[in-house]
């Protein structure tokens, strides 16, 4: 069921700012969406009334704390499908999240063993694997784009050999917007026996996920881009990999026991979870876990989509305007360029009639690379908009075509 823009307008004030005189359209929620008011009061309410460090007090507050972290970890649990909570790992993104694998899971690799990523990767699932091959003599290969700029399968079997040891891929593109086939790739992955991660940074939260659904090993998203706040992400695994994996970070409540010389962990998550944690951060994730599935993510998706059809149409029919990537069934971003125009001049003019963008590389400079456009401008959907802000977008590239002559 369609959610009406006035709740959308009272859950996020934000909306109702002007930035350099002109009422805001937010366009950058492919790098960071917006906090809903009852994330930022599950956050507020943690602080005013319960906040203490979890799992090692004997009093009321921190009581208190560990049932709202622990009940985050269920929240997150429910929203994506998890085996069970010990498979939800809490860590400080997407980026943490696949580095944790890469360096802890990636010890099983020997020389000769190959990774399958895509092209299209951004950093936090690229650099991880390109250190980790050249740590274990390991191959680093690439699934290629079609012309359209999807990912193109059409030789996944050569790609696909025996050696394969992992393949991750995310699950939807930060720059071309697709959604991968993502039960393809992993059906194929588990016929020559590799393990599965799939980068869900863009997905979790603007479709409905499901680790037990999908059949992969490793699941990896951020709180931030599905209206929680900063600092927290999720590694979701399947508990045998876990089980056999060793940590990466080591001190607090990782342990089972510990005496002067040695040290024994702790079962999934805790095993992976060193230190005090994001506490607030994780209460928040909960909080947007409640949210996005009180809004349906049937429909974030519909409306996120919708919006990305329309913006692609929209600007592709703009002369001098070029969409990168397929023109339809995008889900949140939309990179584009301006013949004759600096990306970075493009978001800056954008900015002063109050269209906020990003432009760059997206964390994804070789992908860039094959575009033929070192930087690109990217407009990126979520709940927060409508249709009215792709007029608003449209117009203010008619206003940086004009200065630029
Ligand atoms: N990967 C994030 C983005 O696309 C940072 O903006």
């Amino acid at each position: 069921m369609a959610v009406p823009f006035e709740r959308i307008q009272a859950d996020f004030p934000v909306l109702a700012r002007e930035v350099h005189g002109r009422p805001l359209v937010y366009l950058d929620n492919s790098a960071t969406s917006q906090t809903p008011v009852p994330v930022r009061a599950a956050i507020d309410a943690y602080y005013a009334q319960s906040c203490a460090n979890v799992h090692r007090g004997l009093h009321a507050l921190s009581a208190e704390a560990t049932d709202l972290y622990e009940g985050a970890r269920d929240k997150v649990m429910r929203l994506v499908g998890a085996p069970g909570r010990e498979s939800v790992v809490f860590t400080r993104g997407t980026t943490a999240a696949i580095n944790l694998v890469a360096s802890s899971w990636g010890e099983c690799l020997q020389p000769g063993d190959a990774i399958l990523i895509t092209v299209a990767e951004h950093h936090a699932n690229l650099i991880p694997w390109q250190q980790l091959a050249k740590r274990k003599g390991a191959e680093l290969r690439h699934i290629p784009l079609t012309a359209e700029g999807t990912l193109d399968l059409s030789k996944l079997d050569e790609l696909l050999t025996p050696n394969v040891k992992m393949v991750a891929f995310a699950q939807v593109s930060n720059v071309l917007g697709y959604v991968a086939p993502a039960a393809e790739l992993i059906a194929a992955a588990k016929s020559v026996g590799a393990a599965t991660l799939v980068d869900a940074a863009q997905s979790v939260g603007h479709m409905p996920v499901s680790f037990a659904e999908l059949g992969c090993d490793f699941l990896a998203f951020s709180g931030h881009k599905m209206c929680g706040p900063t600092g927290i992400g999720c590694l979701i695994g399947r508990r045998e990999l876990l089980d056999a994996m060793e940590p990466i970070e080591y001190g607090g409540d990782m342990i089972v026991h510990v005496d002067l010389q040695n040290a024994t962990w702790n079962h999934p998550p805790y095993k992976f979870e060193a230190g005090t944690p994001p506490i607030a951060q994780a209460i928040g994730l909960g909080a947007a876990c409640d949210y996005v599935t009180e809004l349906g993510l049937d429909w974030i998706r519909d409306h996120t989509t919708a919006l990305c059809d329309q913006a692609a149409a929209a600007l592709s029919a703009i002369p001098g305007v070029r969409v990168h990537g397929p023109l339809t069934g995008r889900l949140g971003p939309v990179a584009f360029s301006i013949d004759g125009v600096h990306p970075h001049d493009v978001a800056t003019l954008l900015d002063g009639e109050g269209v906020a963008v990003r432009a760059g590389h997206h964390c994804a400079q070789p992908l860039h690379g094959l575009l033929g456009a070192p930087s690109t401008a990217r407009a990126s959907f979520y709940v927060t908009n409508r249709a009215s802000d792709i007029d608003r977008l449209v117009a203010a590239i008619g206003v940086v075509q004009k200065v630029f002559g």
